[in-house]
């Protein structure tokens, strides 16, 4: 029987890659998104080719019930093996002139999303008492990033929320794990100025979504794991 990956935010960019890569290694794919159905469609027609299934889920992550009333059911009647978070936006300003919807934008949807899955799928996965979970935080959540005052607060949540996870299921054989990109070519830095960010990076180059997918389907698919609430950095050096 082929395994499950749940992947939250799997349109596009680093969730894409994640995707493509365990269809790669023969799991069927659970791919959810928030609106942009042209991009999912097309990911979904990708993976596809590798002869796996692959299911389709549009809501905001922000949105408890919606998260509820779209992955409820699924997950209860066949609970995922693997679950990625990697669902996260950036609304960036200096702190000093970050507007309350910036802030909250951002919260809603890269923290209390993960509460809202979690509140979904973490129960029929402990049931089963296997699982692998892993959570896209970032650079940013491990030493700041100016700027980002909002995402940081986020992704640095992001991470003390999984590593106290970890230490709930851990006997349930549910393990939990974050992965920390440093700047990875998605749509999402397609603005950063490369001359001011590239001498920061002692790799000299900035990272390749299928880079931190390769980390992410070891993470989900090796058999002989004793990683568990772990922050595994994606950085080419960026944060050493
Ligand atoms: N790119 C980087 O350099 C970098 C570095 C460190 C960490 N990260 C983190 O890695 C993750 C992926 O980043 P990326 O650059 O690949 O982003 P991206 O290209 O913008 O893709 C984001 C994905 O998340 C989905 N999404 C966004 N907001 C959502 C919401 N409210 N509800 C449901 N789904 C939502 C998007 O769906 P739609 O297509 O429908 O919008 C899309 O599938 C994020 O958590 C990001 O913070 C990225």
């Amino acid at each position: 029987m082929r395994k499950t990956l749940l992947i939250i935010g799997g349109s596009r960019g680093i969730g894409k890659a994640i995707a493509l890569s365990l269809a790669g290694s023969g799991w069927n794919i659970w791919l959810t998104y928030r609106s942009n159905h042209a991009a999912a469609e097309e990911t979904k027609k990708e993976i596809e080719k590798s002869g796996v299934v692959c299911r389709l889920f549009a809501f905001d992550v922000a949105d408890y019930r919606a998260t509820e009333e779209a992955l409820g059911k699924a997950c209860d009647e066949t609970p995922p093996h693997a679950l990625v978070y990697n669902a996260g936006i950036a609304r960036d300003n200096l702190m000093v002139w970050m507007t309350r919807e910036e802030w909250d934008t951002v919260i809603s949807t890269n923290l209390n999303g993960f509460y809202n899955i979690m509140h979904v799928v973490l129960f029929p996965m402990l049931r089963e008492k296997r699982g692998r979970i892993v959570v896209v935080s970032s650079t940013s959540g491990q030493i700041g990033q100016a700027g980002q005052v909002n995402y940081s607060a986020s992704k640095a949540g992001l991470i003390g929320a999984a590593k106290a996870l970890a230490r709930e299921v851990g006997r349930k054989n549910i393990l939990v794990n974050v992965v920390a990109p440093g700047v990875i070519e998605t749509e999402m830095t397609e603005e950063l100025p490369q001359d001011k960010i590239m001498p920061l990076i002692p790799l000299g180059r900035f990272g390749r979504p299928e880079e931190v997918a390769s980390v992410v389907n070891f993470l989900c698919t090796e058999e002989n794991m004793y990683i568990h609430g772990q922050v595994i950095g994606i950085n080419g050096g960026l944060a050493i």
